[in-house]
């Protein structure tokens, strides 16, 4: 039985203060919700204020990208030892807004995943089609593409130390959800195409929607079979917003 989780993006948001108050509040707020995982990932100065807040809660914090490398002269960047230092468990890679500044490739996708795992971290790989993509019809091939220039590099028995996320670029930030339906069926393209390759990895790994998910719409995404949480990016500012989205997948979730 997969788990429901719920990651907060919190993006280049967030200031000492700001932060303070979400994180206490999420922690008030999710204080008996013990039926699903919760993940916040913050900006990188802010992962020592994640770490001290939430130290000794169920909540795990992240990053939001990283370096593939571990040291050297690469201004500006974060290595996954960094991130591992601040107790970081996970890191998003891949993130569209990110790929399509031609900061990420499918190919650095798959090294950034390489050098997370091997840093123990858990990849949350991020794969999605652009708009017009989307409507040319594209959907499947583009995602697929996404997921098997990873699987060549780190091949499928890897896959599952990540958790996968469908973001649909036409859905993040724009406030036009997929519907529940369409999610759904992406996500079951994507987890039998996994099964086709390896079973085990297929049925267990779990795969996140993301794009436009809120306090409304949260718990008839995460009620389809396939979706098992959301990555929330806007929701996840508001604090009462986001906990009520967490307070929904531990609805879902059981014990
Ligand atoms: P959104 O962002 O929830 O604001 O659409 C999601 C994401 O980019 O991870």
């Amino acid at each position: 039985m997969r788990r429901k989780l719920v990651v907060a993006n919190r993006k280049m948001n967030g200031s000492v203060p700001g932060n303070k108050e979400f994180l206490e509040g999420l922690i008030k707020g999710t204080r008996d919700c013990h039926n699903a995982d919760y993940i916040v990932c913050v900006p990188h100065p802010y992962l020592y204020q994640a770490q001290a807040m939430l130290a000794d809660t169920e909540i795990a914090w992240g990053g939001q990208n990283m370096s593939r490398h571990d040291a050297g002269p690469y201004t500006g960047s974060v290595s996954p030892g960094m991130l591992v230092e601040f107790g970081c468990k996970y890191v998003i890679i891949g993130h569209s807004e990110r790929r399509n500044r031609g900061q990420d490739s499918d190919n650095s996708v798959g090294e950034r995943f390489q050098a997370a795992t091997k840093a123990g971290l858990t990849p949350i790989f991020c794969m999605g089609e652009t708009l017009e993509e989307y409507e040319k019809g594209l959907t499947d091939l583009v995602t697929i593409r996404q997921l098997n220039a990873v699987i060549q590099q780190v091949g499928i028995k890897n896959l599952a130390k990540c958790i996968l996320a469908y973001e649909p670029v036409w859905a993040i930030g724009t406030g036009k959800a997929a519907t529940p339906d369409h999610a759904q069926s992406i996500l079951h393209f994507l987890r039998g195409y996994v099964i086709l390759k390896d079973v085990e990895v297929g049925e267990n790994i779990r795969i996140l929607y993301g794009g436009s998910m809120n306090a409304s719409n949260a718990a008839q995404l995460m009620s389809m079979p396939d979706i098992d949480g959301g990555l929330i990016g806007g929701a996840s500012l508001v604090t009462e917003e986001f906990v009520r989205i967490c307070r929904a997948a531990n609805e879902l979730g059981s014990a």
